[in-house]
Formats: structure tokens, C-alpha cells, sequence
């Protein structure tokens, strides 16, 4: 997809100068824009280095291809990495920041770090221990260690590839050498970040450093994930509202049918929901552009494009392609851009800034439609063949219009029993059941968050597990939307589940949510963990997840100042015994 860009008057150039870079660079592709960012950091390390001799043919160069990821997508792009950097000569060791400490980068040779971003500008979590140390006053300096950065992320948030800035920053602060410049990606990131990787690696390579150019352009242009591009069309086997008319939301227990795929998961895994647009968005869009009736291009903005978010991108390249003035101002205007953008979305563009333009400038504008994950509910240990899942609707109002979720809305609406949904297993190695049966678990979840409980519920039920398991789940209703209710009271009485406590936060006057049971019962927690336990935590990143961190510092502090409970939590986080799934 090509993207437009500007260089703003302020850059370092004479007005001609601008006008030339803007003719050049006006309308490259991110693949191009990829392949000048690698060209000039080349460029600049001939001239910085031009004396670095050439390593004999047989000596290989170390390179630790370092990741920071949440939902797996850095790791599958380390290991890319790592495959390319074994055909280049390198000797590469692929280490997850989960894993890592920062006194091992000293001697890690050149570091090739692929960073994603989560929460609203947060790091992976597992990732955090690390980066923290990373960003403190104790982090080792790193002279003479090249590196270089990929940021992934999603620029519909408004901070965009914020971590991957962070720690390129931070490696240049302890004294690291940049060896290519960062490049931030967007969801659309697999052809970019290929050809990136080439030129990095080129560039890292013990050689001539003016070979950093030699990027196979068209070699490097490939297709996504095979699990992306053909996911399996599974068949809905049931499909039932599980929360009651008088809850404040809906949610859907839905049974996918996988006879027959050969798919396979795990507790913990999630699995990707292919979506479509709601045909009436889509239709309204059509007629916003006063656009003729064109089949292609309803199924174009039916299923393949991102039609939902809006970033400050886009408003550009859409003032710079209808030449409006009045709002090109505002999408260079910072913080009237993100005063108009927050809460809205194309639809809005178009109707602020009514234009006509053709279906190709248009589509050429939009970023694909990204899958949506969504934690497996059940084991398939107990239901072979199938997937369930617990989806809650999203539906809210934003600048003056109603708003409906793509896949949320797609799921709850217009899919019932014996309809189709296009879906590929996302696993999550980070979110799995203690490999023994007997240790203890404590689940800590809210609302949807139950369902990745239900699948380790189901599977310690059908393998006998002896370890003690405690639910601390919060809702707002016990009597409208406490989920899957009966099975969990079931296996509460069976001794699958050991311990159950709820917190219902409208039930009575004061919010009781969570952190507060975990606050109360402490005692019992700290015993638990004496016992070995693993925590889990699951559900809304925004705010439960905080708090609960907050107050699992406060409990492991034990007296002691924050510090001390900061330190503890890492501790448990490193070894894997808190473990995340939030969203
Ligand atoms: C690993 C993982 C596991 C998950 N598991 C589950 C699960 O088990 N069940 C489940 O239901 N969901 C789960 N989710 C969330 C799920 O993937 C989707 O994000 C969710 O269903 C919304 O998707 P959607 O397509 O319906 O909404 P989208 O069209 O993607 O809209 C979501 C966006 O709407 C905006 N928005 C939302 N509320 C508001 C508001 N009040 N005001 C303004 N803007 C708003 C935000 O920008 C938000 O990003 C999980 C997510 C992850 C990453
Ligand atoms: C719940 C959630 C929050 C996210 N928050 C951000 C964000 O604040 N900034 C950003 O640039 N990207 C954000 N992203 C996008 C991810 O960084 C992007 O999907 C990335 O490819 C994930 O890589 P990973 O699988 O290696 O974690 C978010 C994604 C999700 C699902």
C-alpha cells in the first residue's frame, strides 16, 4: 500500500530543497521508505566507519536478535531474522527481553532488537522487568555495540510504536552505535519489516559498508503468514448470550466447529477472528464518496480494509490527495489533529471534509483489516474438535455517533448457528498451565477474562490435576453477568476449582472489584505463592490490570516501601509465575 508524506517546512532544507525531497519521496511505498531508511544509515556508516577492515570470510559475527513481544508477532519475526542472519554468516542467538537480563548485552555482540508496543504506550509485559533495568541509572553502557530497531505497533493508537522509540533512544544514550535507522510498523508490517531485516543485516555484516545497498527489492516483497492469509472457514455450532436482558452488556458464548482442520491448541491460545465490516458502514462510506454502485470495491471495503480507526496519517495524505487546505492545516496542527481524531474514525473524515476521489486513491489510503484475537475458552481435551469462545459485544457512542465493534458486533449480530467465521489459533507459549499438575494456580480475572479459565478448567478437569486452583473473578452483576455461572459452581463442588471468590462491583454501593478481594485475602495469597503457586491475570489491560499490579506490589512489599514490591513482582514475572492475557 503506498503512503504519502510531506517534509514539513521546518526540516533542515532550502524551500527548493523541500520541494525536490517532497516530488521524491511524496509517494513511496512503505517497502521503499524501509529501503531509504536502510540506504541512508548505510550511507552514514561508511562515512562514520570507513576504516572498519572486512572480518575474515570464516569468522562469524555475533548478533543477538533481541524481542519484546505480547502477542507473538516480534518472536515470529526474530526467528525470520535469525534464519536470514544464519544464511548471511552470522552466528545469531535469539533472546525473548522476558528472558533476558541487561548485563547480558554487554557481550552480546550486535543486538538487533524488534520491540512491539501495548496497553496505551506500554511494553509487552513480560518484557517490563527488563526494560525497566534497561531504562535505569544501572543499565550498563553499551560503546561500541551496534544495534538497531524495529518498533511494532499500530498507528491508530496514539502511541504509536512508543516502546520500540523508547528503547532505540535508550540504546543511543548508553553509548550504542545505530547501525540502521528505526523503522516503526504498522499492522501491515510482514513485507516492510523483510526488507528492513535484509538491509539491517547487510549493514551489520562484516563487510564493505557500502554493500549496505544491495537489498533484493522484489525478493523481499512476499506474501503474509500462510495462517493469515488462508484461515480455516469453521462452521458455528452454538451460538447463546450468556449474560441476562438486564445486564449492562452483552456477551456470547459461541462454539466454532474445527472437524475435520487438523487445528490444534492449547489452554491459553487464542484464536484470530478474520472479520468483515458492517455492510452498513461500509455502504455509507461508498455514498460519502459519492461513488457509483461497484461491486469490488464493497467487497474491498467489506473484507479487506481497516474502514474503523482513523490516524493522523491518513488525515494527511487524505488533505494532500483532495488538496484541501482548511484540512491539511489541521492534520498538521498537533494537538487540534488529535483533539479531532480522538473518538473518530474515517466515516467522520468524510464527513468533515466532503470529497470525491477515486476508489483507488481511496483504498489506497486505508490499512488492512487486522484479525482480532480472542482467548480460547475451552480445552480440547474435553471438547476435541471444537473452539469456544466468550465475546463481549462492543457498542458505544463517540463524537456524536454510535459505533459498533468490526469482529465483536460481526460475532454477536449477523453470525449465528451454522454461520461461517474465518479463524487461525494465535498460541501464546507465556499464558500456559504450570507444567506440573500439582502446583498450585490462582486465576485473577474480569468479565471476558474468565475464558481462558474455562480452557484451563476443562483441561485440569479431564487430566486429574492435583494442584489447588482459586478463581478471583470480577463482574458486575451476580445475578445479570456472572459468566458461565453453573459449570464453574460445578466444578467448585467437584474440587476441580479449590477456591472461588467474586467480586461484583454494582451490587451494592461501593465498587468491589478484584484488587480489593486480592487486598483482603493476602494472607491466603502470600501462602500460595509460598506454596509455589502461579498467577494468572486476565481481561481489561486498562484498568484492572494496573490496579492489580499495583496492589500485588503493595502485598509482595509486605510493609516495605514500593520498591521492594516492584522488585518482588519481576522476580515472579521472570521466573513465569505471573502470567498476562490482557487486552
Ligand atoms: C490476546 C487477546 C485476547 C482477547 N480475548 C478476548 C476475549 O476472550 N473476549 C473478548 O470479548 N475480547 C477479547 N479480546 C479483545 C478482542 O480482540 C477485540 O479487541 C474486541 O472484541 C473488540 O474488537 P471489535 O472488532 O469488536 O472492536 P473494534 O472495531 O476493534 O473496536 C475497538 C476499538 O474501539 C475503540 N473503543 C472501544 N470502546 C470505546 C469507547 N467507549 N469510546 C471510544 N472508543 C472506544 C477503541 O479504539 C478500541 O480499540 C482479546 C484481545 C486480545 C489481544
Ligand atoms: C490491546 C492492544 C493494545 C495495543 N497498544 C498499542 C499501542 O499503544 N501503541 C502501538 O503502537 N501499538 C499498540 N498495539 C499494536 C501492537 O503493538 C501490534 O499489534 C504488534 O504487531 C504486536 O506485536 P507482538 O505480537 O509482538 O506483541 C496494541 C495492540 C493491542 C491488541
Amino acid at each position: 500500500m503506498s503512503k504519502l508524506t510531506t517534509v514539513p517546512n521546518s526540516a533542515p532544507f532550502a524551500p527548493e530543497q523541500i520541494q525536490a525531497l517532497n516530488n521524491v519521496i511524496g509517494n513511496v511505498s512503505l517497502v521503499q521508505r524501509a529501503w531509504l531508511s536502510g540506504f541512508l544509515a548505510g550511507l552514514d556508516a561508511a562515512e562514520a566507519k570507513p576504516a572498519i577492515p572486512a572480518a575474515p570470510p570464516t569468522e562469524k559475527l555475533k548478533l543477538t536478535i533481541l524481542y519484546a513481544t505480547e502477542s507473538g508477532n516480534a518472536e515470529a519475526l526474530a526467528a525470520q531474522v535469525r534464519q536470514d542472519a544464519i544464511k548471511r554468516g552470522f552466528a545469531p542467538k535469539v533472546l525473548d527481553m522476558g528472558d533476558a537480563t541487561v548485563d547480558q548485552l554487554k557481550s552480546a555482540g550486535s543486538i538487533l532488537a524488534i520491540v512491539s508496543t501495548w496497553g496505551d504506550g506500554e511494553p509487552p509485559q513480560r518484557a517490563a522487568p527488563f526494560l525497566r533495568a534497561f531504562m535505569s541509572d544501572a543499565a550498563p553502557r553499551l560503546e561500541g555495540v551496534k544495534f538497531a530497531v524495529l518498533a511494532l505497533g499500530d498507528s491508530s493508537y496514539a502511541q504509536f510504536c512508543e516502546t520500540g522509540k523508547q528503547v532505540d533512544a535508550r540504546f543511543a544514550a548508553l553509548g550504542a552505535i545505530r547501525a540502521a535507522y528505526r523503522v516503526d510498523l504498522d499492522l501491515d508490517y510482514e513485507a516492510p519489516a523483510k526488507s528492513w531485516i535484509a538491509t539491517t543485516l547487510e549493514m551489520l555484516a562484516p563487510k564493505d559498508a557500502s554493500s549496505v545497498i544491495h537489498v533484493d527489492f522484489q525478493k523481499s516483497v512476499t506474501a503474509e503468514a500462510a495462517s493469515k492469509t488462508s484461515p480455516y472457514a469453521a462452521e458455528i455450532s452454538a451460538h447463546h448470550k450468556l449474560t441476562s436482558e438486564r445486564a449492562d452488556s452483552e456477551t456470547f458464548h459461541v462454539e466454532l466447529s474445527l472437524a475435520g482442520s487438523g487445528i490444534t491448541y492449547e489452554p491459553g491460545d487464542a484464536l484470530a477472528i478474520v472479520p468483515q465490516n458492517d455492510p452498513a458502514l461500509v455502504s455509507d462510506i461508498i455514498a460519502k464518496l459519492g461513488m457509483p454502485h461497484d461491486p469490488d470495491l464493497t467487497e474491498a471495503l467489506t473484507s479487506r480494509y481497516d474502514i474503523t480507526t482513523l490516524t493522523a496519517r491518513q488525515m494527511k495524505d487524505f488533505a494532500a490527495l483532495t488538496k484541501n487546505v482548511a484540512l491539511g492545516a489541521l492534520a498538521d496542527d498537533v494537538a487540534k489533529r488529535s483533539e479531532f481524531l480522538a473518538g473518530r474514525q474515517m466515516i467522520d473524515l468524510l464527513e468533515n471534509f466532503p470529497s470525491t476521489i477515486d476508489p483507488e486513491s481511496f483504498t489506497s489510503l486505508l490499512r488492512p483489516l487486522a484479525p482480532r484475537y480472542y482467548s480460547i475458552a475451552s480445552s480440547q481435551k474435553a471438547v476435541a474438535e471444537e473452539a469456544h469462545l466468550t465475546i463481549a459485544r462492543l457498542a458505544y457512542e463517540s463524537a456524536g455517533r454510535s459505533r459498533k465493534g468490526v469482529a465483536s458486533t460481526l460475532v454477536s449480530d449477523r453470525r449465528k448457528t451454522g454461520g461461517l467465521l474465518d479463524v487461525f489459533v494465535k498460541p501464546n507459549q507465556h499464558f500456559r498451565l504450570p507444567k506440573d499438575s500439582a502446583a498450585p494456580i490462582v486465576m485473577i480475572g474480569a468479565g471476558t477474562g474468565i475464558a481462558p479459565y474455562r480452557s484451563f478448567l476443562q483441561e485440569r478437569e479431564a487430566t486429574g490435576a492435583k494442584g489447588k486452583s482459586w478463581l478471583i473473578f470480577g463482574h458486575r452483576h451476580f445475578l445479570y453477568d456472572f459468566l458461565y455461572q453453573l459449570e464453574i459452581q460445578a466444578w467448585l463442588k467437584a474440587g476441580v476449582l479449590s477456591r472461588l471468590d467474586l467480586a461484583t462491583s454494582r451490587d451494592q454501593p461501593e465498587k468491589r472489584y478484584v484488587q480489593h478481594v486480592l487486598w483482603e485475602q493476602r494472607s491466603d495469597l502470600r501462602k500460595q505463592l509460598d506454596k509455589g503457586a502461579t498467577l494468572y491475570l486476565c481481561g481489561d489491560a486498562k484498568h484492572m490490570a494496573r490496579d492489580v499490579d499495583a496492589t500485588l506490589q503493595r502485598i509482595l512489599a509486605d510493609g516495605k516501601n514500593e520498591a521492594v514490591g516492584q522488585v518482588a513482582l519481576d522476580a515472579l514475572i521472570t521466573a513465569g509465575r505471573y502470567k498476562k492475557d490482557v487486552y
